[in-house]
């Protein structure tokens, strides 16, 4: 198989497993389509790029990134249109930012024709488990590893590339209760918050346990010096409607630069509404919700595209955010914007899709 310009050698599975897939009941990352590209860098190059029957691999007990961490990922969706086309949304960015966090995880970087290429003849042969159900897509997990067998705590000089594919459903199936985090912090300045690695996601798991055992969903971060700023929320971006002006956490090295979180900013920009990029203290968001200037707190990913919250419990507290009736919810009228144009049905104006 030959891309406009890397050559990807192609072993298709003797059987698709998709019969087995219930495509209107698709839990997140539980079902993995037919195939995965993979890639390995060795001698300072990538070679070896294929697609593959999805199976598992055999990996060196020794392996450097099980020990030390040198694991980055994405993650980003593609759909179906209704001529039945698969279209990826923006998934340039989504290269642009796996570059950043493997320079930072002093990795290994990837050029553009080995991501683009691997990901365009993935989904050419995996096209039919891009889902057309109605909240449902084809979530997409690229990531690289170090491969070398080593225990010395240096670069590793090897690495695998891969990518594969889950259909899936809504991520979220009721608004979640979100504790504001005033002990453990997810990220500090000078961390690697801005980097999709794997080690972020290990930190959060056991903060988020103890908020769920006191009976929330998920954490709101805050920043690792005062505990006084909002940075994220869960695994995503956090943003707010205050006197109907959006309103998000600037990004900084502490906070992820979310594809999703950046196309909202631009859609609802481009329909008039004022967007702050600022710091949000927790404070202001406890008064907002008090005194009714503040109407709308949702997370935005790529895994969820955007997810109202429902309360937030700040210091044994519980703040209840009101309901905001769909035809009045900017939440909702940024998703169904969103779901429009990844679908087909509305004009690619941004020229976001691929
Ligand atoms: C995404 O929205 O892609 C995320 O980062 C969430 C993922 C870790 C499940």
């Amino acid at each position: 198989m030959t891309t406009d310009l890397v050559s990807i050698e192609l072993r298709k599975a003797g059987r698709s497993r998709i019969e087995e897939v219930d495509f209107n009941n698709l839990p997140f990352g539980k079902h993995f389509s037919d195939h995965m590209f993979v890639a390995d860098f060795a001698d300072g190059h990538w070679q070896n790029l294929q697609v593959v029957p999805f199976s598992d691999f055999t990996l060196s007990p020794a392996l450097s990134s099980l020990h030390y961490g040198q694991s980055i990922f994405e993650g980003m969706k593609a759909y179906k249109n209704e001529e039945g086309e698969v279209l990826m949304f923006r998934p340039l960015e989504n290269w642009k930012r796996m570059n950043e966090s493997a320079k930072r995880m002093c990795m290994a970087t990837i050029p553009e024709e080995i991501f683009m290429g691997g990901l365009e003849a993935l989904l050419r042969v995996d096209a039919d488990w891009v889902p057309n159900t109605p909240d449902s897509s084809l979530y997409i997990r690229p990531y690289m590893f170090g491969t070398d067998t080593f225990l010395g705590v240096a670069p590793s000089k090897t690495y695998r590339f891969c990518i594969f594919t889950c259909p899936v459903g809504a991520y979220y199936t009721k608004p979640p209760k979100l504790k504001v985090e005033t002990d453990y912090i997810r990220s500090a300045p000078g961390g690697v918050g801005y980097a999709k690695c794997a080690g972020n996601y290990a930190g959060s798991m056991y903060p988020t346990l103890l908020a769920q055992q006191a009976g929330y969903d998920q954490l709101m971060w805050t920043d690792a010096t005062e505990h006084k700023y909002i940075e994220e929320s869960g695994t995503m971006n956090i943003m707010f409607v205050i006197n109907g002006k959006l309103v998000t956490p600037a990004t900084s090295d502490s906070i992820l630069k979310g594809v999703t979180r950046d196309s909202i900013i631009q859609v609802v920009r481009s329909w008039g509404i004022d967007v702050e990029e600022r710091k949000v203290s927790i404070q202001e968001v406890i008064a907002g919700i008090e005194d009714g200037s503040l109407t709308e707190a949702f997370g935005a990913g790529t895994a969820v595209v955007v997810s109202p919250y429902s309360l937030i419990g700040y210091e044994g507290k519980d703040y209840m955010l009101n309901e905001v009736p769909k035809e009045s919810s900017l939440a909702n009228r940024i998703f169904n914007f969103l779901n429009d144009l990844r679908t087909g049905r509305s004009e690619d104006s941004f020229g976001w899709m691929h």
